[in-house]
């Protein structure tokens, strides 16, 4: 062998910074290469043939629309991520699978063929793909007290993402919602640790199903516990509250083999989640033995140094040095690359941290199979919104109902025979019951994807003989009819976009109920909202009242519970203020609440 290559190859298997032989692409038969080698000796193999440049790439996610075509290939990037804006000229199951093999075929044409694993958020579903299933927020899985089902959702979710390329979402969010009046309370399964705990099944459905995709647990740590709700805030708690409130879920997480953890934007009395040696390094990787890899917050890293604008060799460092394995840097992944080089080549990142990190990201790479199959099956791509996945959906909305009052009986409501008076903003708007992280970042109003409205579904369960009529803002109401029903709520947010100081029902509500009231016609009042809101002045008014959440594209299921061919089972993931004054409040704090954790009514 000419000496010229024994020294090339000495200088690959060192990992130090040769410029990679582009020429050497390695021989089937590499060890790496072979599924048949147990996952650990294809990582050493595998690390043992990756330059510092190609140790880096794999710690670094970038957005996808932020790349020019061939930079995957030319920057050896990892992982990439899908937001709003990387959406395909055309947002439909296909075009979104043919992007994904794009991206990853430039992967499989670097030197040591990686593939990219691509994250998105499928947190309720592949919500980010027109015609793609979405379930209840979690908060309202968190009303169905049913794990079995939450394990089910996710198989459904691995599918439906595996469909479209994705081979990781970043999900379930393990938030402990303690205030309401922040804006991701919809994400959060409860204000309960235990829960929440018990939801965890879900990762399970998504990474232990016929199909499967990585699952995040995130945001470590006490991200739902910030001091008024305020997102991204700090959470001031002590040691043992933290790890009593928030910890719990992560323990169980960990042990159902989660494959990554995401790190919160939140402080922990000052002191930045992502700046966190003793909580990421000792507490998860150590004390809870977490396998998987960490993975930053969006530009999170960014705001170590104190500016929360630039990315700094400080950024960089620290945020490495304090236990993040690949940093989600958006636009910003050739920066990072070459500043994490720096740090490296001047002995302030040590090559261990780097190969650390790495191998924890190729383990989750070999287990996932993308070594064999990089490439998207496209017969899950024609999965996506299929009936059967619906009908999981709808049972899912069923579920998560939950009624808090019923005077008289007024439900459930006949199906034949009936006049029924539908109102409210929220009855005729998918986008409305979808809420936020719903095709796009924030959500909509409107006909956003392919489901059924809570009104739909009302004319589609009640009888031939029963009468229908719809008004968004209850006029036309009169005393022919037998019930009128109000569909209510919030308008679609997400993350601090949603962050609120009171909750009261809005402007357009209170006009819809005040026609509805002054008719004299019982009213029922359905809450398509992401969280508890402040009712109790209004509720003498209400017949009945059903919390249905954020239910997604099923629609009917809301139906389905109104006239009866659902009992209502859902219990209450949070405690029901009896004014927005006394947030927070959760259960055994003392305070005496509109209604309590855990409580619901049936028939
Ligand atoms: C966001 C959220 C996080 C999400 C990530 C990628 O800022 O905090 O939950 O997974 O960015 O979209």
């Amino acid at each position: 062998m000419r000496a010229r290559s024994i020294v090339a190859i000495a200088m690959v298997l060192t990992g130090c910074s040769a410029p990679a032989p582009a020429q050497q692409a390695p021989r089937a038969e590499a060890p790496y290469l072979d599924p048949a080698v147990p996952v650990s000796q294809r990582v050493d193999d595998l690390l043992g043939r990756m330059t510092l440049d190609e140790k880096i790439g794999q710690m670094t996610q970038a957005e996808n629309s932020k790349l020019a075509p061939g930079e995957v290939t030319s920057t050896a990037v990892g992982s990439l991520l899908a937001v709003g804006d990387s959406t395909p000229p055309t947002n439909a199951p296909e075009p979104w699978a043919d992007q994904a093999d794009r991206l990853q075929k430039e992967a499989l044409a670097t030197r040591l063929r990686i593939p990219l694993i691509y994250g998105v958020d499928a947190v309720h579903g592949n919500q980010i793909v027109v015609g793609s299933t979405i379930f209840p927020h979690n908060i309202g899985m968190g009303a169905t007290r049913d794990p079995e089902l939450a394990r089910k959702v996710g198989e459904v979710t691995a599918t439906e993402t595996a469909g479209t390329g994705f081979s990781w979402t970043f999900a379930p969010c393990l938030c402990v919602a303690r205030d309401d009046r922040w804006g991701r309370t919809y994400e959060s399964f409860s204000e309960s640790p235990e829960v929440v705990s018990s939801m965890t099944t879900i990762i399970d459905g998504l990474q232990k199903g016929p199909n499967k995709v990585l699952a995040t647990a995130k945001h470590y740590l006490g991200d739902g516990g910030t001091t008024e709700g305020s997102d991204q805030g700090n959470t001031e708690l002590s040691e043992a509250e933290l790890r009593k409130i928030h910890l719990p879920p992560f323990q169980e997480a960990v042990r159902r083999d989660v494959g990554s953890v995401m790190l919160s934007y939140n402080q922990w009395n000052g002191e930045y989640l992502h700046n966190s040696p003793y909580l990421v390094n000792t507490v998860l990787k150590g004390e809870l033995g977490f396998r998987g890899f960490v993975i930053s917050d969006w530009n999170a890293i960014h705001r170590i140094d104190g500016n929360k604008d630039d990315l700094t060799a400080q950024d960089v460092r620290e945020g490495i040095n304090a236990g993040t394995d690949m940093a989600m840097v958006a636009a910003d992944s050739k920066q990072f690359m070459s500043l994490l080089k720096a740090e490296v080549e001047g002995g302030r990142v040590s090559m261990e941290r780097i190969d650390d990190a790495n191998r924890r990201i190729l383990t989750k790479k070999f287990e996932l199979g993308l070594f064999e199959h990089p490439l998207v099956d496209r017969a899950l791509t024609a999965t996506l919104g299929s009936a059967p996945h619906r009908d999981l959906a709808r049972q899912a909305v069923r579920e998560s109902q939950v009624l808090l009052k019923n005077e008289g009986n007024v439900l459930p409501l006949a199906k034949d025979g009936n006049a029924v008076f539908v109102a409210g903003k929220n009855a005729d708007d998918i986008g409305h019951q979808l809420g936020g992280w719903s095709i796009t970042w924030q959500g909509e109003s409107g006909p956003t994807t392919k489901g059924t409205s809570v009104l739909e579904g009302i004319k589609s369960v009640a009888g031939p003989t029963t009468k229908i009529q719809y008004s968004k803002d209850g006029s036309g109401i009169d005393s022919s009819y037998k019930v009128a029903v109000a569909v209510i709520g919030e308008k679609p947010y997400a993350e601090y976009e949603g962050d609120r100081d009171t909750l009261p029902l809005d402007a357009d509500d209170l006009a819809t109920l005040k026609k509805l009231e002054a008719s004299g016609v019982p009213v029922v009042v359905v809450l398509v909202s992401g969280r508890t809101m402040d009712i109790a002045a209004q509720l003498p008014s209400w017949k009945a009242f059903v919390a249905a959440w954020l239910p997604g594209t099923e629609g009917a299921g809301v139906a389905d519970v109104l006239f009866g061919d659902h009992k209502p089972s859902g219990k209450l993931p949070m405690t029901w203020m009896r004014s927005s004054a006394q947030q927070p409040v959760n259960e055994g704090d003392g305070k005496d609440p509109l209604f309590p954790l855990g409580f619901g009514l049936t028939y």
